[in-house]
């Protein structure tokens, strides 16, 4: 095994879970910017993160990092890294996506052309040939600039990860799997605790709690770019860490988790995406408009994201749900909720101040997670 360094974007202001996934797999941190944690690994790692990680959009090998303010510099820097390491003779690469951030460089199409070209350049020489036919597997690349830094990274993900593979269908407004389980993760629920979405839509987070509680890995279900790359990843790695996240699953948990949509459309589908995921039994849905939420049991928790009035018309509809929303959970004894909003003056409306908030960014939307926590069960003896 050999050391390969490691980058994981995410959303913003879930760093600090992200960095606690990775810790937990057993990698050391190297460091942990805003919305990207990098680390340690070695080529089982690239699986394992791809596998287990639920808040990673992606997972990079860093090629290389360097200072650049000019087009030359680029191009010199990048043919210094050692990229016959990573892309084999026959390996079809170009820059995917290049991204600038407060830097002298920022055309995207220049950064792309010119890197590319370096790339060729150092690989001419170290494989002795003017010309790459490319006809071999993908070798995706990823150009970050922050403040004239480049780093580049090697994509081993392909498709981002809050792809599991269980979303086929979605609701109008569904949240990304990355935040539901982030958000899940942010809270103090555990498998003993009831845990109710009342606005579920496609389900997104009753099935992100429920692969949590049961420690299934979210990537059992889908592929990997990097599972071709034999020249850097033996195969029999990729089946070692589908077979050791087989092996740690837990069916035997008793869990209670349900969803709730006033729309049986949407509940259908989110049906099926349980059973895509293979946590169907495990997930009550029902019918039921959340003014009617009710519960005989104490100590439960909401995880949920409730409509936020996309649409400027929606805006009264939302400001009253949501004053409803307190009368309703009123009636649960004892119940904390961890709710997301974008929409600005929900405590306002809700009537109740958060005993914390949160900023998590949800694509280029900022909305915050209101933290209402209820008193714990007392211990048993
Ligand atoms: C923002 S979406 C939730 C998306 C969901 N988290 C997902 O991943 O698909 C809000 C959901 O609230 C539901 N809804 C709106 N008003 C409701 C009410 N009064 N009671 C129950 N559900 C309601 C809508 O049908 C919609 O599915």
């Amino acid at each position: 095994m050999s050391y390969i360094e490691l980058t994981a974007p995410c959303i913003f202001g879930v760093e600090s879970i992200l960095k606690k996934e990775i810790i937990k797999l057993g990698y050391e941190i190297k460091k942990v910017d805003d919305g990207r944690v990098t680390f340690i690994a070695d080529e089982l790692g690239v699986c394992r993160s791809n596998i287990w990680l639920r808040t990673a959009e992606r997972v990079m090998i860093n090629v290389g990092e360097f200072q650049a303010t000019s087009f030359e510099e680029l191009f010199e820097k990048t043919k210094d890294l050692p990229w016959e390491r990573w892309i084999p003779e026959d390996g079809k690469f170009w820059v995917k996506k290049a991204s600038s951030i407060k830097s002298k460089l920022f055309s995207p199409s220049d950064i792309q052309s010119i890197i590319k070209k370096a790339i060729v350049e150092r690989l001419k020489n170290t494989y002795n040939v003017n010309w790459f036919k490319e006809d071999g597997d993908s070798y995706p690349l990823r150009v970050f600039i922050k403040k004239d830094k480049v780093s580049i990274g090697l994509d081993t993900s392909g498709e981002a990860l809050h792809k599991r593979g269980y979303r086929t269908y979605t609701s109008k407004a569904p949240i990304s799997e990355t935040l539901a389980a982030a958000i899940i993760q942010l809270t103090p629920w555990n498998k003993d605790r009831i845990l109710v979405d009342p606005f579920c839509g496609s389900g997104t987070i009753p099935i992100e709690a429920s692969m949590y509680a049961m420690n299934m890995a979210p990537g059992l279900d889908r592929e990997f770019t990097a599972e071709t790359w034999k020249n850097i990843i033996p195969r029999k790695l990729w089946f070692n860490a589908v077979d050791e996240a087989n092996d740690v699953i837990d069916t035997t948990s008793k869990i209670n988790i349900a969803g709730y949509d006033k729309d049986y459309k949407v509940l259908k589908l989110a049906r099926e995406n349980a059973k895509n995921a293979g946590v169907d039994h495990l997930i009550h849905f029902q019918e039921r408009d959340m003014r009617n939420i009710s519960s005989p049991k104490k100590y439960g928790f909401i995880i949920t994201n409730p409509p936020y009035g996309e649409r400027l018309e929606d805006k009264d509809s939302v400001i009253q749900l949501y004053k409803d929303m307190k009368v309703a959970f009123n009636n649960l004894d004892d119940w904390s909720y961890f709710i997301i909003t974008s929409f600005d003056d929900f405590e306002r409306y809700f009537g109740k101040n958060a005993d914390k908030k949160r900023k998590l960014y949800t694509g280029m939307m900022k909305a915050n997670l209101y933290q209402y926590y209820g008193n714990k069960p007392p211990r048993k003896n």
